[in-house]
């Protein structure tokens, strides 16, 4: 194998990473993680799917406007106003666009879902592959469920689709179903049956039904795959994808247990950015990072038994296979306190990644000065939160004007709350059985919803008693939907509680319209 082959990172949390259930993100979010992956140098954002919905098209085009330096590509099926809206949406992006076709190749999608004999799939990925050829430079073809499918069969698609111009040719394990050595064997048996096969890159996009979406894409890897899809943090349909940070600091930290030579530079990503892209992703999406979660989680590289303790004291090495600064730990700046002014909180937001409109800034500015006053610093964690907190309303829909309450013993829990909505004010107290929950009731009684919470968590942005609370919760509106998830900061738990059902509040009826635009 060649020392100097480059793996390409595909990244598609603003796609696939999107579809998890409970998340959902705004033009504004989006762009905010396209943004922070061309900081940590993905080669590929995949952000979006054009036809979808008219949101989803703006996000595409939106990107591929404003990103430089990745390529942009938009999902499509064999299609053919697919394929045109996705080309409209990259064209932005000149050369840089790709458009994504996919068709499931499997028996049991061929027979239940697509309803067509081999030749008529065969015939179709040829045709749409050919059109999004006419269309732009860069294609990939993607056969969905290609790990269940026969080998012999897929070889013969892939073949047919690089004839018809397909660059990259991805092999996805779509369920989760395959393992690293069954899926390393077909990627073998693409190379060895695909004749053309050294036209087009192998990709591969793994998710993690068993756990396993790492494991496979690696395996991949190791025969002859150059490029690799996932997500950042493993979100995604399901179980998710495969968690981006983790492909690329294995194969950072070991080309050769993949086949290039040891010290081998495998991927072109900037590590460094690895953890601030993560948090970006995590509070873009409301989707919270497990602790233990490995490269980006908080308890990646803490050590809390004695002798690991002491291990690490004598040299790092003992037990730490990565520098945690080579992945972004520890790269805070001095805290901001509320005698910083506005140009200082602009150029810290910046360093952050959050651009902001000047009205955008207003909004942030007066909520870090009230916070200010109650805390001696304000961190670059607790100024992330408050960006999130107070932009993450969805333009036009509903927003915290006032909240008041009164608990404690012998008093029957009460909150007034006051939400503001293109320019009215609307106001409306209950009772609940605590703070939080009378918050929450009232809130209901105003926005005409009736959540039900399923999942409550609260954590501190930072340590020390001063720190913003930041809560995140999943709520499920109606029968049979998702549940969807809201997060919400403020120093007051109940007002980041409160602030945290808004949002999703706000997140459901976002949905509600996306979904009411792809009937
Ligand atoms: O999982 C899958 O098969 C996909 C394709 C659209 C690439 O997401
Ligand atoms: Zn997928």
């Amino acid at each position: 194998m060649k020392t100097n082959e480059r793996v390409l990172i595909f990244d598609t949390t603003l796609r696939d990473g999107e579809q998890c259930p409970g998340a959902s993100m705004n033009l504004r979010q989006k762009l905010e993680v396209a943004r922070q992956l061309e900081k940590l140098g993905v080669d590929v954002i995949e952000a979006g799917f054009p036809c979808i919905s008219d949101g989803d098209f703006e996000a595409v085009s939106t990107i591929a406007r404003t990103i430089r330096n990745c390529r942009i590509a938009g999902l499509a099926r064999c299609v053919e106003n697919d394929i045109r809206q996705a080309a409209a949406a990259v064209a932005a992006a000149g050369d840089r666009g790709r458009i994504h076709v996919f068709l499931a190749t499997s028996p049991l999608h061929r027979e239940y879902k697509l309803k067509k004999t081999k030749e008529e799939v065969l015939e179709l990925a040829v045709r749409h592959v050919k059109m999004a050829r006419s269309l732009v430079e860069d294609v990939e073809f993607s056969a969905e469920d290609a790990s269940r499918t026969e080998p012999d069969f897929l070889a013969q698609v892939m073949e047919a689709a690089i004839d018809a111009g397909a660059t990259t040719v991805n092999v996805p394990d779509t369920v989760g179903f395959t393992t690293p050595v069954e899926y390393s064997q077909l990627i073998r048996y693409l190379v060895q049956h695909v004749s053309n096969i050294k036209k087009a890159i192998i990709s591969v996009h793994c998710h993690d039904d068993i756990g396993l979406a790492v494991a496979n894409s690696l395996a991949a890897v190791g025969v002859g795959a150059r490029q690799v899809e996932g997500a950042i943090n493993g979100i995604g349909e399901r179980a998710g994808n495969a968690a981006l940070e983790e492909v690329i600091m294995a194969l950072k930290l070991r080309p050769e247990a993949f086949g290039f030579a040891p010290g081998a530079k495998v991927v072109n990503i900037n590590t460094r950015e690895l953890v601030k892209t993560s948090r970006v992703v995590s509070r873009m999406s409301g989707l919270a990072v497990q602790r233990s979660k490995a490269i980006v989680g908080e308890n990646a590289f803490a050590h809390s038994s004695g002798i690991h303790q002491h291990g690490i004291l004598a040299k790092r090495e003992t037990y730490e296979v990565i520098d945690p600064t080579d992945v972004g730990w520890g790269e805070t700046e001095l805290p901001l306190t509320k005698h910083s002014g506005r140009a200082a909180v602009k150029t810290r937001l910046e360093k952050l990644g959050h651009v902001l409109s000047e009205e955008e800034l207003t909004q942030v500015f007066e909520r870090f000065k009230r916070v200010g006053d109650s805390k001696k610093f304000v961190y670059d964690d607790d100024l992330s939160a408050l960006v999130n907190d107070s932009l993450d309303t969805h333009q036009g829909k509903w927003k915290m004007a006032l909240l008041q309450f009164t608990a404690g013993s012998g008093t029957k829990p009460t909150a007034t709350v006051s939400l503001e909505k293109e320019g009215k004010v609307y106001t409306d107290c209950a009772i609940g059985n605590g703070p939080v929950n009378a918050c929450f009731k009232a809130i209901d009684r105003i926005t005409r919803t009736r959540g039900e919470l399923v999942d409550y968590a609260v954590r501190s942005t930072t340590a020390g008693q001063d720190a913003l609370g930041e809560v995140s919760v999943k709520v499920q509106f109606g029968e049979g939907g998702n549940p969807v998830s809201g997060k919400g900061a403020a120093s007051d738990v109940v007002e980041a509680s409160a602030r945290a059902y808004l949002n999703a509040v706000n997140r459901s009826i976002v949905l509600e319209e996306m979904n009411a635009c792809r009937k």
